[in-house]
């Protein structure tokens, strides 16, 4: 695999909508934090293969609120350099906990998230029924909860 690059996308760069919608059904959702927080881009050569936006939420802790990987790049370490990079960013801002949050039908990026260190912290029910309009189902499991999860820093 050639180089990663992981940079931060500036303020009059347009966000990689086609890859955040991968991880985010939402338009609506994905422009308010796009707005919110700050994009981190992964570039292979001079094409976007990867992408991650972070949101401070408290004082000490940021949210990890979209990751997306380009399909025809999955599976091949990228996801987990973006967490890596995610992780570094946020202990160089002082941050001490990082959380992230996903459906109760994302089998896979449960798995990824626990892999990359996060753990179960709690479930934030009914979730997806109050913040989306569209009906999520993946895996044949209807979304509606989210699994929060989190790491200390
Ligand atoms: N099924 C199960 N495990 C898999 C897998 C698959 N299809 N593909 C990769 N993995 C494992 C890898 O083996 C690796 O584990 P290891 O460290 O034990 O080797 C781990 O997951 C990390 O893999 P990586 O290659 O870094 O993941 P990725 O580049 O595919 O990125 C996602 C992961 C979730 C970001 C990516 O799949 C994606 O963009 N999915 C669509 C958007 C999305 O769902 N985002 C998250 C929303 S909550």
């Amino acid at each position: 695999m050639d180089d990663v690059v992981v940079r931060k996308l500036s303020s009059d760069e347009e966000a990689p909508y086609e890859l955040l919608l991968l991880a985010d059904p939402s338009m609506d959702i994905i422009n308010d934090y796009v707005y919110k927080g700050e994009c981190y881009v992964a570039y292979i050569n001079k094409n976007i293969v990867g992408a991650y936006v972070i949101v401070k939420t408290r004082l000490l802790t940021l949210e990890l609120v979209n990751i997306a990987v380009n399909e025809a790049y999955q599976g091949k370490g990228i996801g987990k350099r973006l967490i890596f990079n995610a992780i570094d960013m946020a202990r160089r801002q002082g941050a001490k906990v990082l959380e992230v949050g996903t459906g109760n039908s994302s089998i896979y990026q449960l798995a990824f998230y626990q892999k990359c260190g996060f753990r179960i912290v709690g479930i934030d029910r009914n979730f997806f029924k109050k913040h989306y309009k569209e009906i999520i189902i993946e895996n044949g499991i209807k979304c509606i909860d989210m699994i929060r999860l989190s790491m200390d820093l």
